[in-house]
């Protein structure tokens, strides 16, 4: 959703501030905006100068060519909108000014009680756009008499919401002041020159150091360093960290969309998420961030694992996983479900909260629901700082390096590969043998070659997809392990598609599903080896008297396969358990290739955000 980056140093603000937004891009907009403060030129009335537009950064960027002059400064803040309040116009991008021109912030967040402190703030205040977030430039106006950050501190006392807050104002060519509420921020520090920003995407390319604010936080940024305080004035020290992402990972690396980049990074990045976390010798994992005594361990009579989308799917294979493995009783929640219910929690519960971003605000909810509610709450998360993974305190990165398409890839594999992981640690120290420990260890070091045999047959794939790509309607079938893998098959279809599709259980065709069978409902279905392979061969043969074309996904080796459908696409054979890391791959090429073949926006489809940080 939203994305803030800003800028103070000795350096042009207005080429960096682009960059960063482009950095943001993968966040999902629909406006952005650009405001530096000119502290060199006196040509220009006004010190501080704004550029916004509708629609993509490019727009911007073209706005921008040969502002070059009106547009200096070292000092800026700039802002991606996903509108909430008020639509999507130029009047209503960020950065926002206040009545005299001089104050300017950009936010993310919700401001919920706008519409009060707007009437509060009455007549004297002329209000230019629709937002909550030119409320709150007003209401710092209002506060202020000299000193920025009381102006602030003062005027979010009065401000129910959440925001991630960054405000310029130029009396103060020398100072960014931020705060923070439930919409992430942080600081990047640099030599002799300092950036804030929503993530820290676009701090790769200029450093590696980096401090989180905490809700609550206040901090005020300079050329020469920066202070935090909380809202009641207090200073809280900080500490800083190094983030272990590099820009390069972050750029398409000659892919042409980052979806397909991040489908092909996934061995490479299985291999990170299992590196050093196995041990051969007694066949278990041993994943540091659980932070919990083997006693303890052996106490847990629950594990519910809450996640929202695909974060949810891959939570599926973790039950799976866990009651194969170390016999738990495990559940899985939807977040938004999660937050609002009754869970029956106690002492021997632990939730695991899944999620790439870590910043999902149902999820976030949930684990502080959980927290009140007495279990152990432990994070598996990918972006690194992020709220949930501070949160949880303790706690597992994925390592799947940044993930910039708005779906999902990589990070459903290594979500699935650590639960799996935990599940064996888990499992070791309950029913799970040795040898099946190790046999699973061995199956896993076998995992990134045969995803890259899969990976091969991306361009075959495509030729499906074209054949497929006049339909209107798909159905996803799978049975146990495979389930999950459907239901995300059929997720990544519809988003960047825009295609109907619908994934069920294959047993439960009978049941209902089966009235939809019909020479215009393909079905795509996972007929690979494995203790289910009777069963769901079945089920194709009910979907194939009932004149369905099928597309099967089967295992290597499988000469039958061919004869049950209309197109096979083989996968490499592995552990049942380990299924989903390989199956799951043509299905997103799938649905990546289906995509670009029908023009879709496949990086940023319509309607949705990266992290979705508003309920
Ligand atoms: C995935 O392709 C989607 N964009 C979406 O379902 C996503 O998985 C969901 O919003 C959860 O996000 P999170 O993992 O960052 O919490």
């Amino acid at each position: 959703m939203c994305g803030i980056i800003g800028y103070i140093g000795n350096k042009e603000a207005m080429p960096i501030l682009l960059q960063g937004l482009r950095r943001l891009e993968y966040r999902g907009y629909d406006s952005a905006g650009i405001a530096v403060l000119n502290d060199q030129e006196t040509k220009y009335k006004i010190q501080i100068q704004r550029i916004r537009a509708v629609g993509k950064i490019d727009a911007l960027a073209d706005k921008l060519k040969g502002k070059d002059k009106e547009m200096k400064g070292t000092i800026g803040i700039a802002h991606t909108r996903w509108a909430t309040h008020g639509g999507v116009t130029e009047e209503n991008a960020h950065p926002h000014f206040a009545c005299d021109g001089k104050l300017i912030i950009a936010h993310n967040g919700i401001i919920e009680n706008y519409r009060q402190l707007k009437e509060h703030l009455g007549a004297n205040h002329e209000f230019k756009s629709e937002t909550d977030t030119e409320v709150l430039a007003h209401l710092i106006e209002s506060h202020y008499t000299g000193d920025l950050r009381h102006a602030v501190e003062k005027a979010l006392m009065h401000t129910r919401g959440t925001y991630g807050l960054v405000v310029m104002h130029a009396d103060h060519p020398d100072k960014i002041v931020a705060a923070r509420l439930g919409s992430p921020l942080v600081v990047g520090i640099g030599d002799g020159e300092y950036y804030i920003a929503s993530d820290a995407t676009p701090l790769l390319a200029y450093t590696k150091k980096v401090a989180f604010l905490n809700d609550g936080e206040i901090a005020e940024i300079s050329r020469t360093g920066f202070e935090t305080y909380n809202l009641r004035d207090e200073s809280v020290a900080k500490c800083v960290e190094e983030i272990d992402w590099n820009d390069e990972q972050a750029q398409k690396q000659g892919y042409p969309h980052f979806m397909l980049k991040e489908i092909f990074d996934q061995p490479t990045v299985l291999e990170d998420a299992i590196r050093g976390r196995t041990n051969l010798e007694d066949g278990t994992a041993h994943l540091g961030g659980l932070s919990m005594s083997e006693e303890k361990m052996r106490g847990i009579h629950r594990i519910i694992l809450i996640a929202c989308g695909t974060a949810y799917y891959a939570a599926m294979v973790g039950k799976y996983a866990f009651e194969r493995l170390a016999g738990i009783t495990t559940e899985v929640d939807v977040a938004s479900e999660f937050r609002y219910r009754d869970p029956v929690i106690d002492e021997h519960t632990l939730v695991f909260a899944i999620s790439q971003s870590g910043e999902t605000i149902d999820t976030l909810a949930a684990v502080r629901e959980a927290k009140r509610r007495g279990a152990f709450v432990r994070g598996i998360v990918n972006v690194i700082g992020s709220t949930i993974a501070r949160e949880t305190g303790a706690g597992t990165y994925i390592h799947a390096g940044p993930e910039l398409a708005v779906a999902s890839t990589k990070a459903y594999i290594n979500m699935s590969v650590i639960m799996i992981l935990y599940a064996l640690q888990f499992g070791r120290l309950r029913h799970t043998t040795l040898a099946t420990g190790q046999r699973l260890i061995h199956a896993l070091m076998e995992i990134p070659e045969k995803m890259n045999k899969i990976l091969e047959q991306s361009e075959a794939i495509k030729k499906l997809a074209e054949k497929y790509s006049g339909y209107k309607n798909f159905l996803f079938l799978g049975r146990g392990i495979n389930y999950p893998v459907v239901l995300e098959g059929s997720h990544k279809l519809k988003e960047v598609s825009y295609i109907h599709s619908e994934a069920y259980p294959a047993g439960e065709m009978k049941h209902g599903v089966n009235a939809l069978l019909s020479p215009e409902f393909p079905v795509l279905a996972i007929m690979t080896k494995n203790q289910l392979y009777e069963k769901m061969r079945s089920n194709i043969e009910e979907v194939r008297a009932r004149k369905s074309k099928v597309i099967l996904l089967a295992s290597e080796g499988d000469t039958e396969a061919q004869s049950l459908a209309d197109d096979v696409i083989y996968v490499p054979q592995t552990m049942e358990l380990l299924e989903p890391l390989l199956n799951t791959i043509p299905l997103q090429l799938f649905a990546y290739h289906m995509a670009v073949l029908l023009g879709r926006d496949v990086d940023r489809p319509r309607n949705l955000a990266k992290s979705v940080t508003v309920e």
